[in-house]
């Protein structure tokens, strides 16, 4: 048992120490790569300074590059590669040091879970990371991502026709009435009768994440002129007393209930 316990104890002694080594490697190897210290420090330093520098994208063209990067990243990391990729040309830091692949995880509503699509999440990173956060000073990367979330659920979604599509023909097109995976892929899965694993609704992931990507950058792109406004009106903790979307009654049926707060109004 004791002897056990050693063991384990003297492997990860042993683990740690390997580590260390890999860290020592991975900092040769970096600055045999060409980055200097003051290199690093002037990347985190522009990380953290918002606005990031934005300059103004073609909505199209960003479009295209999400439809391609779906088929290697998937939803959310494809929208963020759409705009971060041009920008590391355009720009630079701090969108050189972003590790985009990372965020493929977004994919399926985060892993598979349905949650908010991934396109939504991709896009409101992008908005809050270039505008800042509100906390900061600034309100639009908040207001973007309302808009964002009211419009993919009031759309007809894709919008977007690419270029070169990899599937032919006319793709379904379906109103979500929710920023939500599961609820987005689902109402279209029932339009189309296609499941899951087909090509069809791959296709439709894929330009639903370049519409997306669409309208983030034609938001972007107004609010660069200043003149983008705001449209969302969503606030359901002020009307409803909970976080949520406003249509209760697509879940809820008709006893939609009601919390805490709200009830002792
Ligand atoms: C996307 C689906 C969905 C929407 C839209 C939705 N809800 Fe819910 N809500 C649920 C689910 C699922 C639960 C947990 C199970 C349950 O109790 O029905 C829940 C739980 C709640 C609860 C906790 C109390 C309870 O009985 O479980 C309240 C309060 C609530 N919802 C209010 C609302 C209000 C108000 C709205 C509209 C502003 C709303 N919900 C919109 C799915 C939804």
């Amino acid at each position: 048992m004791s002897r056990n316990k050693e063991c384990q104890c003297n492997q990860e002694r042993r683990s740690l120490l390997v580590g260390a080594g890999k860290i020592a490697a991975g900092a040769a190897l970096v600055s045999a790569g060409g980055f200097t210290m003051p290199q690093l420090a002037k990347a985190k330093a522009a990380a953290q300074q918002w606005p990031w520098p934005y300059v103004k994208l073609d909505p199209a063209k960003t479009a295209e590059l999400a439809y391609e990067e779906w088929y290697r990243v998937f939803c959310g990391a494809a929208v963020i590669s759409s705009v971060f990729s041009q920008l590391r040309e355009k720009v630079g830091e701090p969108y050189t040091s972003f590790p985009v692949d990372a965020f493929v995880f977004l994919e399926g509503g985060q892993v598979g879970w349905g949650t908010v699509c991934g396109s939504n999440a991709g896009a409101n990173m992008v908005a809050n990371l270039i505008a800042g956060p509100r906390i900061a000073g600034a309100k639009e990367g908040h207001l973007m991502s309302e808009d964002a979330l009211q419009w993919y659920s009031e759309t007809a979604l894709p919008v977007f026709v690419p270029k070169k599509p990899k599937v032919a023909g006319e793709i379904v097109k379906t109103t979500s009435q929710s920023p939500l995976c599961h609820v987005s892929v689902g109402k279209w899965m029932k339009a189309s009768g296609k499941p899951i694993g087909s090509a069809e609704r791959k296709d439709r992931c894929a330009r639903v994440a370049a519409s997306v990507a669409y309208n983030l950058v034609t938001m972007l792109n107004d609010w660069k002129d200043g003149k983008y406004v705001a449209k969302s009106t969503h606030a359901p903790v002020r009307d409803f007393g909970i976080t949520g979307q406003f249509n209760c009654l697509e879940c809820h049926g008709n006893g939609v209930p009601t919390p805490p707060l709200a009830a002792k109004k």
